[in-house]
């Protein structure tokens, strides 16, 4: 569907016939880790609602929008063969129309980790998703823990804003080698898809005996491993994304870093991998 008075005709039906509704947003390029959300929603509601939309407002001026892979059809026969009920697939102009002047965003839990990195991503990524929302009026939505900043802001807003709807965070799919399953990964060259493991590694061993020197000795390690740039590596508050040296309370290791012009992303939590 390409409207949102079709996507809310189809919602209202099933809502009606007292059946709940699962939401997945995603940009496309759909794989396994997109899938285990639809999985998801599937074990936990009646109905699944999957939308792709690459959103033009949450890429900044020098990043990847033009390029970013983009293939419905593929997509389409995924989510028809792992059961989404449907698919909401709006153009720009659906989402933003002439005269759009408004912004959903979320304070301090976007000023940490990639924040500083990614001007006005987040607010982007929250006004996306606030409309997202609001246009399918689903019972549970589901994202993804591979981008776990994301799940923490949108978990932040959909609370501010009392938007009814309960957040479901989904674990992170990872390749066998252990890197995790982004539409990003298609970018690498075969060198540097070698190369790529070694940031789940580096967290990896850090979530198992945490310290910040083990955290700062981290870029050395993955530039040495041939990581063109290291943006962060962090133990943070698992709730507060505030940087952390003890570790009473749950903590994740981020980072986020280059190969090339192909940035990385990955967390894990501490002590537990
Ligand atoms: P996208 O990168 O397409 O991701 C869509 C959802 O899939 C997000 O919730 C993301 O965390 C989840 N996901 C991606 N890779 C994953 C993996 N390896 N394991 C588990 N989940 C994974 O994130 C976005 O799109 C956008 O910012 C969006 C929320 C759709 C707003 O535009």
């Amino acid at each position: 569907m390409r409207t949102i008075a079709e996507l809310r005709a189809s919602v209202g039906a099933w809502r009606a016939a007292g059946e709940t509704i699962g939401l997945v947003p995603t940009m496309g390029a759909l794989h396994q880790g997109h899938l285990a959300l639809v999985r998801a929603s599937k074990a936990q509601c009646a109905r699944t609602v999957a939308t792709i939309f690459v959103n033009p407002t949450q890429f900044g001026p020098n990043e990847d929008f033009a390029s970013y892979p983009r293939d419905p059809t593929r997509d389409i026969g995924l989510l028809e063969t792992n059961g989404a009920d449907l698919l909401y697939m709006p153009d720009v102009a659906t989402m933003y129309p002439h005269g759009f002047a408004t912004t959903v965003s979320v304070a301090q839990l976007t000023e940490t980790l990639c924040g500083p990195h990614r001007p006005g991503h987040f607010a982007g990524v929250t006004t996306v998703v606030a409309k997202l929302l609001n246009q399918a009026g689903a019972d549970d939505a589901f994202f993804g823990e591979k981008d776990f900043q994301q799940l923490a802001i949108i978990r932040r807003m959909v609370a501010d804003l009392d938007l009814p709807v309960r957040i479901v965070g989904v674990p992170t799919v990872r390749e066998p080698d252990g890197l995790a399953l982004s539409s990003r990964n298609a970018y690498l060259t075969p060198e540097q898809r070698r190369v790529a493991p070694t940031l789940h590694r580096t967290i990896a061993a850090i979530a198992n005996a945490p310290s910040k020197s083990a955290a700062d000795q981290a870029k050395d390690r993955l530039i040495h491993a041939g990581f063109t740039k290291v943006d962060y590596v962090t133990i943070a508050d698992a709730e507060t994304l505030h940087s952390v040296t003890d570790f009473a309370r749950p903590a994740r290791v981020f980072a986020a870093a280059w190969l090339g012009r192909t940035r990385l992303i990955d967390n894990v939590p501490v002590g537990k991998s």
